[in-house]
């Protein structure tokens, strides 16, 4: 059963979850020079273009594996914006020169072994963090895992879950897959610290519910970078030619086009994607605001709050911040929001970096009209 929106009573929103591991051919490393930074300057244009659509996070794994180049991690309200993403991807011209050798679909879900309560339990929105490094794998338990009682799985994942407390380094972004994907879960390890991951993985290869794991590979281990970047490292870069053109602000932070006007109506709000961050972008009386989607307290997702005035209220645990400072008004999240940079022309909303907390621009939104 769907968990409830404590603010609205509404169902809460779950999300769907692409890994795409693309190879390139290597032919495509025996184009002329200028042909391949076009091919990357369009792709690059094609995943700035789905940012009203779906987070894409991308990594390289050059070096790290014989069959995967680079790899998108999408997050999507819709299968139907991931499937536009990719047909859009193998139309472009460096689409005739990939292939995606591993995929792995699934979606949120509440995990069934950890209390409500729990902040840790919050999983229907997936955020992911600034980590550098992303390990990624499919998951099966045999089928004798699902004959035990609940009680006994308790136990056991109970014992799976301090191991993984004893690592708060390591971030797990557990979704779920049946009946989606050929495996069961896909699971992704966020870190900056890959010898974290590996003792972490080692100590739960002791505990008791990995005698029931019917399959955990193919393991990607995966480097996070800007795409333009991971494409530079399939090889063959040249260095001087011509980039995209860059629009930048005062500080020469480089303004993002991320929605129009009309995709966030007034009272509305709406989630875009920059640089990896998550970004809820609200419209209130013709002033945009926009704020991280990742409540300080527990990643509750912001976007999905309540709105009166210019207070939104946090859907899971009810704490209220004021979107023009990011100050939190009422607990439990005692840090605030943070706050992006915002601005509108032509009826277009522009967003570029974080704003410092001295920015003396801090308390200015920009007018939607
Ligand atoms: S996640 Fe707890 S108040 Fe927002």
């Amino acid at each position: 059963m769907n968990a409830r929106n404590e603010t609205t009573d509404k169902p809460m929103r779950r999300q769907y979850v692409k890994f795409s591991v693309y190879e390139i051919d290597p032919a495509w490393r025996r184009l002329d020079p200028s042909t391949r930074e076009s091919g990357k300057d369009e792709l690059c244009r094609i995943v700035q273009g789905f940012s009203s659509r779906l987070f894409v996070k991308s990594y390289s794994l050059i070096g790290m594996r014989g069959d995967a180049d680079f790899l998108l991690w999408q997050i999507a309200d819709r299968l139907e914006d991931i499937r536009d993403l990719s047909a859009t991807v193998y139309g472009s011209r460096m689409g005739a020169y990939l292939h995606m050798p591993h995929s792995f679909l699934a979606m949120t879900r509440r995990s069934i072994y950890v209390s409500p309560d729990d902040p840790h339990a919050s999983r229907l929105i997936i955020t992911p963090t600034a980590a550098k490094y992303l390990f990624v794998y499919p998951f099966v338990k045999t089928r004798a895992w699902y004959k035990l009682s609940k009680d006994t799985r308790q136990a056991m994942m109970d014992d799976h879950i301090a191991i993984g407390r004893k690592y708060p380094s390591v971030k797990l972004n557990t979704t779920y897959s049946y009946g989606l994907d050929d495996q069961e879960f896909v699971v992704a390890f966020e870190t900056d610290e890959p010898s974290d991951f590996l003792d972490l993985v080692m100590e739960l290869r002791e505990a008791e519910a990995s005698s029931y794991t019917e399959r955990d590979t193919p393991i990607f281990t995966c480097i996070a970078m800007e795409l333009r970047e991971a494409l530079d490292s399939l090889g063959a870069t040249v260095d001087k030619l011509e980039r995209l053109p860059r629009s930048v602000n005062g500080h020469g932070d480089e303004w993002v086009r991320v929605l129009s006007t009309a995709e966030v109506p007034d009272g509305a709000s709406k989630v875009v994607y920059l640089h990896g961050d998550q970004i809820a972008v609200f419209n209130i009386d013709g002033k945009v605001y926009a704020v991280s989607n990742r409540c300080p307290h527990a990643n509750g997702p912001i976007s999905d709050g309540k709105i009166d005035g210019t207070v939104v209220t946090c859907p899971l645990h009810n704490s209220r911040f004021d979107l023009i400072s990011g100050e939190p008004l009422q607990g439990p999240a005692n840090k605030p929001l943070t706050r992006y940079q915002v601005k509108v022309e032509d009826s277009l909303i522009f967003i570029a970096s974080a704003y410092g907390a001295s920015d003396p621009e801090r308390t200015l939104p920009a007018e939607s009209r």
